[in-house]
């Protein structure tokens, strides 16, 4: 049987402290997912299901689909039971297969000794079958298997994604720690863009924050900037029904309506941002400068501004960046009345040198460092209405 025929537990992984956005995003595509857990999501689909998740999503790092699950203890178990699965009927003999695995496994010391051993299995299923053995070996880009074997149970799924869906294809020009596109969606989604208002990144690094902010505005969907997905290496993929689901997602493409400024002192950055943009096709919406973050120019309608400044874990000198995070407090008293501000940062200590109080702290992870994102509603009208309520700029003051 074909299996883009079967329905099946659709996986669909994401980082630390991202899955809520992921399931708001599934809700968003008609999915609700039987299962929301700290590293993902599941619900029950096909591979059209896949292919339209690794179309749209944009918090997800990979999208697996369940081809089997059994008990095994010691990797003969595993090469056994892989031999039962027809893989002649999924993969093709000419093709080339490469496994990735998350194993926590007594009798594994190596993981790459179970990727091989499932490797092993899947290659020589095809072989007894057809008399050719598919090429296999670590590149991701053909067909791509994912071994799950925790504390005596196996799953193995189709990577569907193939290379990760983490990456969004536009970041080619290099900047300092550029944040993942999943982490900067999944922080624009905490701070309630929806596209309609002026998204402001002053300190813009290569642009990932402006760049998804305009992707999210426009309706773009992330997959349409990739030509290469797992799916695409497994019998009985129809390329006619992966150019429908892109033209739908051509099709639903929308202006901007908010402002998007991305402003950065350094004219290298300004560059590398130009370029991603250029790449994503979105450098029309966005509007460049090169300026110290105070320069920035805030419409005076409002809206969200949001800061990734370095917290000297890669970037700088913690002293240096005492008094940054000062001025960017100052900036915010002094500047973005109106606006709700957002500073994301891996330095709780550095944070409270901006000198204002939190109306929010939402958690994330930038690689393994803890991380938050802080939130300053900047009340309007506190500096230059006279008779103000003085009370409001306080408010705003860390106690
Ligand atoms: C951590 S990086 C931002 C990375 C960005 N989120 C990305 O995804 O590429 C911090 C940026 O702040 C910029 N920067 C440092 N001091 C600045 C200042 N005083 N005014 C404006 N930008 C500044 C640096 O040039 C750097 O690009």
């Amino acid at each position: 049987m074909s299996i883009f025929k079967l329905k099946s537990l659709i996986r669909i992984a994401c980082p630390k402290r991202i899955s809520p956005y992921l399931e708001q995003e599934l809700i968003k595509l008609g999915y609700t997912p039987d299962l929301v857990d700290d590293t993902g999501a599941e619900l029950m689909g096909s591979l059209a299901d896949c292919m339209k998740l690794n179309l749209w999503l944009r918090t997800a790092h990979r999208v697996l689909f369940l081809i089997d699950e059994f008990e095994a203890h010691h990797p003969d178990d595993l090469y056994k039971n892989l031999l039962n699965t027809p893989w002649e009927e999924y993969i093709p003999s000419d093709g080339y297969v490469s496994v990735g695995s998350h194993v926590l496994e007594e009798s594994i010391n190596d993981t790459r000794f179970a990727n091989m051993r499932a490797k092993d299995a899947i290659v020589d299923r095809i072989l007894s079958k057809t008399n050719t053995r598919p090429d296999s070996g670590p590149k991701d880009d053909k067909t791509v298997l994912f071994l799950h074997w925790k504390e005596g149970q196996a799953s193995i799924f189709i990577d569907t994604s193939g290379e990760t869906i983490a990456r969004h294809g536009y970041r080619q020009q290099p900047w300092k720690a550029p944040m993942q596109e999943t982490l900067a969606t999944a922080v624009l989604m905490s701070t309630g863009y929806n596209g309609e208002q002026n998204l402001i990144n002053p300190m813009c690094g290569s642009g990932t924050l402006a760049i998804e902010a305009a992707l999210i505005a426009t309706n773009t969907a992330p997959g349409l900037m990739r030509s290469n997905f797992g799916f695409m290496h497994l019998i009985g993929f129809d390329f006619s029904q992966w150019k429908t689901l892109r033209k739908e997602a051509d099709q639903a493409i929308k202006p901007c309506k908010g402002r998007i400024i991305a402003t950065d002192i350094h004219g290298g950055a300004i560059n590398a941002i130009r370029e991603n943009a250029r790449l994503a096709e979105v450098d029309d919406i966005i509007e460049f400068r090169v300026c110290p973050f105070e320069e920035t120019n805030l419409p005076k309608e409002g809206g969200i501004l949001v800061m990734n400044p370095a917290y000297g874990e890669r970037l700088g000198e913690n002293e240096e960046l005492v008094s940054l995070y000062a001025s960017i407090g100052d900036f915010l008293k002094q500047k973005a009345q109106g606006y709700k501000a957002y500073i994301f940062t891996g330095n709780l200590e550095l944070a409270k040198k901006i000198g204002l109080k939190a109306s929010k702290r939402i958690e994330f992870y930038n690689a393994n460092i803890d991380c938050r994102l802080l939130e300053f509603e900047l009340y309007a009208g506190s500096k230059r209405i006279p008779n103000s309520d003085p009370r409001t700029e306080r408010n705003n003051e860390e106690e």
